[in-house]
């Protein structure tokens, strides 16, 4: 049996769309509720049986049809010299960037630094299911960019990050560009360790005017989608808040584009170039809703997925910890049990 989940993003046509979730791999989940009384984030994150364990839960637990690499966004600047913790509020680091005199100098990436989350990634392949594909991810430039300015995640508007887009730009395109040399290496090594699918979180594209977003951070996004694309792998692109900017997205950039919450589907569908598919984009605190509620919005996709074969069933941004196991299992199973007619 092939994966519905990959026979979508060749544009095979399937029955029904396939599902997954962003942020499945976490406190949604009992299992993992459970780990976590014994095992901290970062403990877990280091050993290859824990995190291959953690990937695989929403597999047995859920029944999506794909895993997403047990891992954070974060280890990009923790691999550039950056002292990182995970605390109950969020991640945090000792030395965020805009203490420095001289941040680009601060620096000091070591590609090393990652080589346990291929370590990590060939323990997963060993132990998960068999057609189950499995989905690898770095964050974005800017987004990343964000937090190493800040050091924590305020409001999430990090305005002394975006202040030096302006105030010192050469330093900024300095600092964007170490992100994304080590973030290609990190996507080639993902791949080459077997990762199927890779996917660029940018969860603050709209923090930033469009002009701006196109003349500093498009190239440098680019640059790692070149860099997977260019191996056969399939890339989807997260810019979450990106608006207009969906019409940039064309098939040479990128395979799937994943559409967020504040965008209507069928408006996305129009923007984006018709060869790119189309992931997401359910609101996620409507899984704070009764079910009954769920379901009626839930049943507004059934047009759109009987005419997009496309497309990805998933959130437009990621699960909250909030919200109960029994209403993402009852999307799941939702998404598979429709007739999709097509
Ligand atoms: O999607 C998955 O399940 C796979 C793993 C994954 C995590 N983080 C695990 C995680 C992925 C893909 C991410 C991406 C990530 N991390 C992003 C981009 C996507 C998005 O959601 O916006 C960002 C901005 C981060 C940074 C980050 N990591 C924050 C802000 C936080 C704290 C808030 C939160 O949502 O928990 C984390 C911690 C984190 N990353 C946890 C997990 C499972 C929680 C750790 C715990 O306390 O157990």
């Amino acid at each position: 049996m092939q994966s519905i989940f990959l026979d979508t993003l060749q544009g095979k046509k399937t029955s029904r769309p396939p599902v997954w979730f962003m942020r499945q791999a976490g406190r949604v989940l009992p299992s993992y509720m459970k780990l976590r009384e014994k095992y901290s984030f970062q403990e877990m994150m280091a050993n290859p049986k824990l995190a291959a364990q953690v990937t695989l839960l929403p597999i047995h637990d859920l029944g999506v049809d794909a895993a997403i690499l047990f891992s954070d966004i974060l280890v990009i600047p923790e691999a550039m010299g950056m002292d990182l913790t995970f605390t109950d509020k969020g991640p945090v680091f000792s030395n965020p960037l805009k203490n420095e005199i001289k941040p680009e100098m601060a620096l000091q990436p070591d590609e090393k630094k990652l080589e346990y989350i291929y370590e990590n990634i060939k323990e997963i392949i060993r132990t998960k299911p068999a057609n189950t594909p499995l989905i690898g991810f770095c964050g974005s430039p800017l987004t990343t960019f964000c937090y190493m300015v800040e050091g924590i995640s305020r409001n999430h508007t990090f305005p002394e990050a975006i202040a030096m887009l302006y105030k010192n730009k050469s330093t900024a395109i300095k600092i964007l560009t170490a992100i994304t040399d080590l973030s290609i290496t990190y996507a080639q090594q993902q791949i080459k360790a077997g990762i199927d699918v890779f996917q660029l979180f940018e969860t603050h594209a709209g923090l930033i005017p469009e002009s701006l977003y196109k003349e500093i951070m498009l190239p440098q996004v680019k640059r790692i989608a070149k860099a997977v694309k260019s191996t056969g792998t399939p890339f989807i692109y997260m810019p979450k808040g990106i608006g207009f900017g969906l019409e940039w997205i064309k098939p040479k950039f990128a395979d799937f584009v994943s559409i967020d919450w504040q965008t209507p589907i069928k408006k996305a569908r129009k923007a984006v170039h018709k060869k790119v598919g189309l992931q997401g984009n359910l609101d996620p605190r409507l899984l704070l809703a009764p079910q009954a509620v769920i379901e009626k919005e839930l049943e507004k996709y059934i047009p759109f997925g009987k005419k997009n074969k496309n497309w990805i069933f998933n959130l437009g941004h990621g699960l909250i910890p909030q919200i109960p196991f029994e209403n993402v299992k009852f999307v799941v199973d939702w998404v598979k049990n429709t007739d999709w007619q097509r």
